[in-house]
Protein backbone atom coordinates (compact mmCIF):
# COMPACT_ATOMS: atom_id res chain seq x y z
CA UNK A 1 0.00 0.00 0.00
CA UNK A 2 3.27 2.56 0.58
CA UNK A 3 4.18 1.77 -3.02
CA UNK A 4 0.56 2.46 -4.16
CA UNK A 5 0.53 5.80 -1.87
CA UNK A 6 3.90 6.69 -3.39
CA UNK A 7 2.95 6.23 -7.03
CA UNK A 8 -0.27 8.16 -6.76
CA UNK A 9 1.48 10.81 -4.64
CA UNK A 10 4.11 11.43 -7.54
CA UNK A 11 0.96 11.95 -10.00
CA UNK A 12 -0.95 14.05 -7.69
CA UNK A 13 -0.44 16.31 -4.75
CA UNK A 14 -3.05 15.29 -2.31
CA UNK A 15 -5.38 12.04 -2.14
CA UNK A 16 -8.59 11.68 -0.18
CA UNK A 17 -8.09 7.85 1.35
CA UNK A 18 -8.46 9.55 4.98
CA UNK A 19 -10.88 12.54 4.46
CA UNK A 20 -12.57 13.63 6.93
CA UNK A 21 -10.59 12.22 9.59
CA UNK A 22 -8.09 13.22 12.54
CA UNK A 23 -4.67 12.31 13.67
CA UNK A 24 -3.87 13.65 17.07
CA UNK A 25 0.18 13.60 17.92
CA UNK A 26 0.84 13.57 21.16
CA UNK A 27 4.95 13.80 21.13
CA UNK A 28 6.45 14.01 24.50
CA UNK A 29 10.22 13.70 23.86
CA UNK A 30 11.92 15.29 21.30
CA UNK A 31 11.27 14.34 17.03
CA UNK A 32 12.07 16.25 13.92
CA UNK A 33 10.97 13.23 11.14
CA UNK A 34 9.05 11.20 12.62
CA UNK A 35 6.46 13.49 14.14
CA UNK A 36 6.25 15.57 10.34
CA UNK A 37 6.12 12.59 8.06
CA UNK A 38 3.03 11.39 10.46
CA UNK A 39 1.69 15.19 9.99
CA UNK A 40 2.76 15.49 6.29
CA UNK A 41 1.49 11.78 5.67
CA UNK A 42 -2.12 12.72 7.05
CA UNK A 43 -1.93 15.99 5.28
CA UNK A 44 -1.35 14.38 2.05
CA UNK A 45 -4.03 12.02 1.99
CA UNK A 46 -6.91 14.07 3.32
CA UNK A 47 -7.17 13.88 6.87
CA UNK A 48 -6.63 16.63 9.33
CA UNK A 49 -3.80 17.13 12.35
CA UNK A 50 -3.90 18.23 15.90
CA UNK A 51 -0.61 18.58 17.47
CA UNK A 52 -0.83 18.25 20.98
CA UNK A 53 2.79 20.65 20.90
CA UNK A 54 5.80 21.24 23.35
CA UNK A 55 4.81 19.60 26.92
CA UNK A 56 6.07 23.19 28.22
CA UNK A 57 3.54 24.25 26.71
CA UNK A 58 0.61 22.08 28.10
CA UNK A 59 -0.91 20.95 31.63
CA UNK A 60 1.91 18.44 32.07
CA UNK A 61 3.70 21.13 32.88
CA UNK A 62 1.58 21.97 35.69
CA UNK A 63 1.74 18.14 36.66
CA UNK A 64 -0.76 16.35 34.87
CA UNK A 65 -0.11 13.19 34.60
CA UNK A 66 0.32 11.08 31.40
CA UNK A 67 -2.59 8.90 31.55
CA UNK A 68 -4.76 12.04 32.50
CA UNK A 69 -3.39 13.74 29.44
CA UNK A 70 -3.90 10.79 27.20
CA UNK A 71 -7.42 10.04 29.08
CA UNK A 72 -8.55 14.08 27.78
CA UNK A 73 -7.00 13.69 24.21
CA UNK A 74 -9.17 10.83 23.86
CA UNK A 75 -12.33 12.40 25.12
CA UNK A 76 -12.18 15.15 21.77
CA UNK A 77 -12.60 11.96 19.62
CA UNK A 78 -9.48 11.77 17.02
CA UNK A 79 -9.33 8.96 14.44
CA UNK A 80 -6.18 8.44 15.67
CA UNK A 81 -3.77 8.89 17.80
CA UNK A 82 0.45 8.83 17.48
CA UNK A 83 2.11 8.78 20.63
CA UNK A 84 6.11 9.37 21.78
CA UNK A 85 7.23 9.34 25.30
CA UNK A 86 10.34 8.65 26.98
CA UNK A 87 9.16 6.00 29.43
CA UNK A 88 9.03 2.49 28.08
CA UNK A 89 5.60 1.24 27.59
CA UNK A 90 3.89 4.48 27.36
CA UNK A 91 2.44 3.29 24.02
CA UNK A 92 0.90 0.38 25.45
CA UNK A 93 -0.28 2.38 28.47
CA UNK A 94 -2.05 5.13 26.11
CA UNK A 95 -3.91 2.04 24.22
CA UNK A 96 -4.90 0.67 27.07
CA UNK A 97 -6.61 4.01 28.27
CA UNK A 98 -7.90 5.27 24.84
CA UNK A 99 -10.97 4.32 23.02
CA UNK A 100 -8.98 5.63 19.73
CA UNK A 101 -6.39 3.87 18.10
CA UNK A 102 -2.96 4.33 19.45
CA UNK A 103 0.40 4.12 17.35
CA UNK A 104 3.65 3.87 18.87
CA UNK A 105 5.73 6.67 17.66
CA UNK A 106 8.85 5.41 19.93
CA UNK A 107 8.32 5.15 23.88
CA UNK A 108 11.61 5.71 25.59
CA UNK A 109 14.59 2.67 24.67
CA UNK A 110 11.74 -0.03 23.78
CA UNK A 111 10.14 0.27 20.62
CA UNK A 112 9.94 2.22 17.42
CA UNK A 113 7.68 0.11 15.34
CA UNK A 114 7.03 2.82 12.19
CA UNK A 115 10.47 3.35 11.84
CA UNK A 116 11.26 -0.62 11.28
CA UNK A 117 8.47 -0.68 8.99
CA UNK A 118 9.92 2.05 6.88
CA UNK A 119 13.44 0.30 7.06
CA UNK A 120 11.80 -2.69 5.53
CA UNK A 121 9.81 -0.76 2.79
CA UNK A 122 13.52 1.06 2.14
CA UNK A 123 15.53 -2.34 2.05
CA UNK A 124 12.56 -4.23 -0.19
CA UNK A 125 12.40 -0.98 -2.41
CA UNK A 126 16.54 -1.09 -3.13
CA UNK A 127 17.09 -5.46 -3.47
CA UNK A 128 13.54 -5.90 -4.16
CA UNK A 129 12.73 -8.26 -1.07
CA UNK A 130 13.57 -8.78 2.20
CA UNK A 131 14.09 -12.48 2.91
CA UNK A 132 18.14 -13.34 2.65
CA UNK A 133 19.15 -10.05 2.88
CA UNK A 134 22.70 -9.55 4.89
CA UNK A 135 22.39 -6.39 7.42
CA UNK A 136 24.84 -4.69 9.73
CA UNK A 137 23.50 -2.72 12.88
CA UNK A 138 25.97 -0.60 13.85
CA UNK A 139 26.21 1.84 16.98
CA UNK A 140 24.39 1.75 20.52
CA UNK A 141 22.21 -1.20 20.19
CA UNK A 142 21.91 -1.09 23.64
CA UNK A 143 19.22 1.92 24.56
CA UNK A 144 18.36 1.65 20.52
CA UNK A 145 14.79 1.50 20.04
CA UNK A 146 14.95 1.22 16.14
CA UNK A 147 17.65 -1.47 15.90
CA UNK A 148 15.10 -3.40 18.65
CA UNK A 149 12.41 -2.84 16.58
CA UNK A 150 14.17 -3.37 12.98
CA UNK A 151 15.77 -6.79 14.25
CA UNK A 152 11.76 -8.18 15.18
CA UNK A 153 10.94 -6.69 11.78
CA UNK A 154 13.42 -8.85 10.16
CA UNK A 155 13.01 -11.92 11.96
CA UNK A 156 9.72 -12.24 10.03
CA UNK A 157 11.72 -13.10 7.04
CA UNK A 158 13.67 -16.01 6.08
CA UNK A 159 17.31 -16.43 5.83
CA UNK A 160 18.45 -12.75 7.00
CA UNK A 161 21.21 -12.55 8.80
CA UNK A 162 22.09 -9.62 11.37
CA UNK A 163 25.40 -8.71 12.58
CA UNK A 164 25.13 -6.65 15.69
CA UNK A 165 28.26 -4.41 15.58
CA UNK A 166 29.20 -2.79 19.10
CA UNK A 167 31.36 -2.54 21.94
CA UNK A 168 30.27 -4.80 24.16
CA UNK A 169 28.84 -1.77 26.74
CA UNK A 170 26.56 -1.00 23.96
CA UNK A 171 25.65 -4.23 22.92
CA UNK A 172 22.53 -5.52 21.48
CA UNK A 173 19.96 -5.78 24.69
CA UNK A 174 19.35 -9.55 25.72
CA UNK A 175 15.54 -9.36 25.28
CA UNK A 176 15.81 -8.37 21.59
CA UNK A 177 18.22 -11.15 21.13
CA UNK A 178 15.90 -13.63 23.24
CA UNK A 179 13.03 -12.52 20.84
CA UNK A 180 14.92 -13.83 17.18
CA UNK A 181 13.24 -17.01 16.36
CA UNK A 182 14.48 -17.68 12.40
CA UNK A 183 17.20 -15.11 11.56
CA UNK A 184 20.74 -15.41 12.55
CA UNK A 185 22.71 -13.47 14.45
CA UNK A 186 26.45 -12.67 15.49
CA UNK A 187 27.45 -9.90 18.12
CA UNK A 188 31.11 -8.21 16.87
CA UNK A 189 32.75 -4.91 17.60
CA UNK A 190 34.86 -4.61 14.31
CA UNK A 191 33.16 -3.44 11.47
CA UNK A 192 36.27 -4.31 9.13
CA UNK A 193 35.64 -8.21 9.69
CA UNK A 194 32.54 -8.55 7.85
CA UNK A 195 31.53 -4.83 5.71
CA UNK A 196 32.08 -6.37 2.57
CA UNK A 197 29.47 -9.57 3.65
CA UNK A 198 26.99 -6.65 4.37
CA UNK A 199 24.06 -5.99 2.05
CA UNK A 200 23.44 -3.43 4.21
CA UNK A 201 24.73 -1.12 7.00
CA UNK A 202 22.58 0.13 9.51
CA UNK A 203 24.43 3.28 12.04
CA UNK A 204 22.54 4.50 15.16
CA UNK A 205 23.90 7.35 17.37
CA UNK A 206 24.76 6.79 20.77
CA UNK A 207 21.75 7.61 22.50
CA UNK A 208 23.22 10.30 24.87
CA UNK A 209 19.57 11.24 26.62
CA UNK A 210 19.68 7.14 28.13
CA UNK A 211 22.28 7.43 29.68
CA UNK A 212 22.19 7.88 33.47
CA UNK A 213 26.16 8.44 33.92
CA UNK A 214 27.19 11.22 31.32
CA UNK A 215 31.13 10.25 31.65
CA UNK A 216 29.86 6.67 29.98
CA UNK A 217 28.36 8.61 27.27
CA UNK A 218 31.69 10.48 26.72
CA UNK A 219 33.42 7.87 26.95
CA UNK A 220 31.20 5.74 24.34
CA UNK A 221 30.20 8.39 21.76
CA UNK A 222 33.11 8.31 20.28
CA UNK A 223 33.25 4.16 19.32
CA UNK A 224 32.54 4.19 15.84
CA UNK A 225 32.50 6.74 13.14
CA UNK A 226 31.26 5.79 9.25
CA UNK A 227 33.08 8.25 6.87
CA UNK A 228 33.94 8.17 3.26
CA UNK A 229 37.65 7.48 2.84
CA UNK A 230 36.87 4.12 5.07
CA UNK A 231 34.06 3.09 3.09
CA UNK A 232 36.24 3.52 -0.12
CA UNK A 233 38.85 1.28 1.28
CA UNK A 234 36.48 -1.83 0.47
CA UNK A 235 36.15 -3.38 -2.59
CA UNK A 236 32.19 -3.65 -1.36
CA UNK A 237 30.16 -0.84 -0.28
CA UNK A 238 26.94 -1.60 1.85
CA UNK A 239 23.73 0.53 1.54
CA UNK A 240 24.11 2.81 4.02
CA UNK A 241 20.92 3.10 6.43
CA UNK A 242 20.37 5.53 9.43
CA UNK A 243 16.96 6.15 10.95
CA UNK A 244 18.33 9.96 11.65
CA UNK A 245 19.37 12.36 13.88
CA UNK A 246 23.34 11.20 12.98
CA UNK A 247 25.51 13.04 15.28
CA UNK A 248 29.10 12.32 14.58
CA UNK A 249 29.14 8.51 13.79
CA UNK A 250 28.31 9.02 10.44
CA UNK A 251 30.44 11.65 8.39
CA UNK A 252 28.23 13.69 6.01
CA UNK A 253 31.03 13.28 3.63
CA UNK A 254 29.62 9.79 3.07
CA UNK A 255 25.93 11.71 1.91
CA UNK A 256 27.26 12.20 -2.11
CA UNK A 257 28.27 8.07 -2.25
CA UNK A 258 25.74 6.61 -4.19
CA UNK A 259 25.68 3.86 -1.10
CA UNK A 260 23.54 6.39 0.78
CA UNK A 261 20.18 5.86 1.49
CA UNK A 262 19.58 7.36 4.63
CA UNK A 263 17.61 10.22 3.58
CA UNK A 264 15.63 8.60 0.73
CA UNK A 265 15.03 6.54 3.95
CA UNK A 266 13.36 9.01 5.92
CA UNK A 267 11.22 10.29 2.84
CA UNK A 268 9.92 6.82 3.07
CA UNK A 269 8.63 7.51 6.40
CA UNK A 270 5.30 9.59 4.72
CA UNK A 271 4.74 6.50 2.39
CA UNK A 272 4.72 4.14 5.02
CA UNK A 273 3.08 6.25 7.53
CA UNK A 274 0.12 7.38 5.40
CA UNK A 275 -0.43 3.68 4.30
CA UNK A 276 -0.49 2.74 7.88
CA UNK A 277 -2.31 5.49 8.67
CA UNK A 278 -5.34 4.94 5.99
CA UNK A 279 -5.75 1.10 7.34
CA UNK A 280 -6.39 1.93 10.73
CA UNK A 281 -9.22 5.10 10.20
CA UNK A 282 -10.26 3.42 7.13
CA UNK A 283 -13.93 1.65 6.87
CA UNK A 284 -13.37 1.18 3.02
CA UNK A 285 -12.21 -2.58 2.95
CA UNK A 286 -10.02 -1.97 0.26
CA UNK A 287 -7.86 -0.33 2.33
C1 LIG B 1 15.16 7.61 16.08
C2 LIG B 1 14.38 7.60 17.36
O1 LIG B 1 13.72 8.59 17.70
O2 LIG B 1 14.42 6.57 18.01
N1 LIG B 1 14.84 8.66 15.23
C3 LIG B 1 13.75 8.55 14.42
O3 LIG B 1 12.65 8.33 14.86
N2 LIG B 1 13.97 8.65 13.11
C4 LIG B 1 16.61 7.41 16.25
C5 LIG B 1 17.34 8.24 17.25
O4 LIG B 1 16.79 9.12 17.91
O5 LIG B 1 18.54 8.01 17.35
Amino acid sequence: MADHIQKELSEERMLDLCEGTILATVFLEPSTRTRLSFQFAMKKIGGSVIDFGPAEATSLAKGESFEDTLKMVDSYDPDVIAVRSKANGSAQLAADICESPVINAGDGSNEHPTQAMLDLYTIRQIRGKIDGVKIGLMGDLAHSRTTSSLSMALDKYNGVKIFYIAPEELQARRETLGSMRNATYQRLDDLQEVIEELDFLYVTRVQRERFNDPGDYERLKGSYVLDRASLLSHKKIPYILHPLPRVDELSPDVDALPAAKYFEQARNGVYVRAALLAQVVSDDPLV
